[in-house]
């Protein structure tokens, strides 16, 4: 018997259809090469829920996903609404539910992409962000008093703990141990956050020494972005807190191309729980429903969930065609300088795959 991989798909918002769709077609078409199947099952959670409903998505929608192979997911956010109301509603509490406390997030500057920085050679950028995903500076926790009068306070704290730096710190030296050029950066604030990113840095310091084989820096946030610009082919693979991670990131994926072209994973590693694969960006409000949407972001992290299954013949077909596609100045959406549609993407990685 075929096994079937059940996957939820939660499109969401803005572009978040758009380019889940074609994700959604491009896996299909990867698919015939593996003795298994796909069967995609469907939620319409997101903002428009939200006008219908008054909630981004039903009570228990946790426990809906909590039996899924995987959850495959578009973008989330609608300038309608306040982003902390759609994020803390929906995308946020299933990172933190389903433990998926590596959030990885590739860059790597695919021959046929132009760097805005001078003079990278296709390939020459090649670094892998591990960032934390379920406490650091996101766990929401604090309050507000006398809210919108002149004695308004907000109160936002962060949360660091030995069991949450440890394992994410770990993971990243584990994946930098396979890696060819086995280097890890550690990336914080420990300078003004006196007690959190001091905590990290001393695990970091710690779990360091178990990885004698391994190159590693620690690196301040200030500095560490101005290194990524002077000097990014030297990182290898690069560990972060929640919100340095996600800043990070948007910086990773514009100096290999474009925010279209950035895949991210959020994976427990212990697989008791589901995963969830998303592109970086978010619902991009400025461009929904031109057609102008980079759809590779999408299917690279369509393949990225292919690979956490393990099907591994689908997830490199993906990648292959996705390659092939750039290398080969295959048609392109115009955040890479093209003149394509979304849809004209899809259908070129399509017949990649066919
Ligand atoms: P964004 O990533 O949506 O857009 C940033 C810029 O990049 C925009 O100019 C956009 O047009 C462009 N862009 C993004 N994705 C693209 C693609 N696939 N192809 C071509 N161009 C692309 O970031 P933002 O504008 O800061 O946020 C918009 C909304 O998305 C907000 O509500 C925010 O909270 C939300 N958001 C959600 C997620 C998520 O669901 N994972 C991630 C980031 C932002
Ligand atoms: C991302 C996004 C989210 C994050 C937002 C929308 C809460 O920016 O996935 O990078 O900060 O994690
Ligand atoms: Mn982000």
């Amino acid at each position: 018997m075929n096994p079937t991989f059940h996957i939820a798909v939660l499109e969401g918002d803005g572009i978040g259809p758009e380019v889940t769709r074609e994700a959604i077609r491009a896996t299909d078409a990867a698919m015939s090469r593996e003795q298994a199947k796909i069967e995609w099952t469907h939620f319409p959670w997101g903002t428009d829920y939200f006008f219908d409903h008054g909630r981004m998505a039903p009570a228990d929608y946790l426990d809906q996903l909590a039996p899924f192979d995987a959850i495959l997911l578009g973008a989330v956010g609608h300038p309608a609404v306040q982003d902390h109301v759609t994020l803390n509603g929906l995308l946020l509490p299933i990172r933190r539910r389903f433990e998926q406390y590596v959030c990885l997030r590739p860059a790597y500057l695919y021959p046929g992409v132009e760097s805005p920085l001078r003079n990278k050679a296709p390939g020459s950028i090649d670094l892998l962000v591990f960032r934390e995903n379920t406490e650091g500076e996101y766990v929401n926790v604090g309050g507000r008093v006398y809210a919108q009068s002149d004695d308004d306070i907000a109160i936002q704290t962060a949360v660091f703990t030995r069991r949450g730096c440890e394992r994410i710190i770990r993971a990243a030296f584990e994946s930098a141990a396979t890696r060819p050029r086995k280097r890890v950066a550690s990336i914080t604030k420990s300078n003004a956050q006196g007690f959190g990113m001091v905590l990290w840095d001393e695990v970091f310091a710690k779990v360091a020494k178990e990885y004698p084989q391994i190159a590693t820096e620690s690196l301040l946030v200030d500095r560490s972005v101005m290194e990524f610009v002077r000097r990014p082919e030297s990182f290898d693979v690069v560990v972060a807190s929640n919100l340095f991670g996600d800043i990070l990131t948007d910086l990773a994926a514009i100096i290999v191309g474009s925010m279209g072209l950035a895949a991210s994973g959020n994976i427990d590693p212990t697989r008791k729980h589901p995963s969830m694969f998303e592109p970086v960006h978010g619902s991009a409000p400025d461009i929904t429903g031109k057609g102008l949407a980079n759809p590779l972001a999408a299917i690279l992290s369509a393949a990225m969930m292919l690979e956490h299954l393990h099907l591994r013949h689908a997830a490199e077909a993906l990648d292959a065609a996705v390659k092939s596609l750039l290398a080969n100045h295959g048609p392109r959406t115009p955040d890479l300088g093209g003149t394509a549609q979304t849809t004209q993407v899809g259908d070129a990685i399509v017949a990649l795959l066919k």
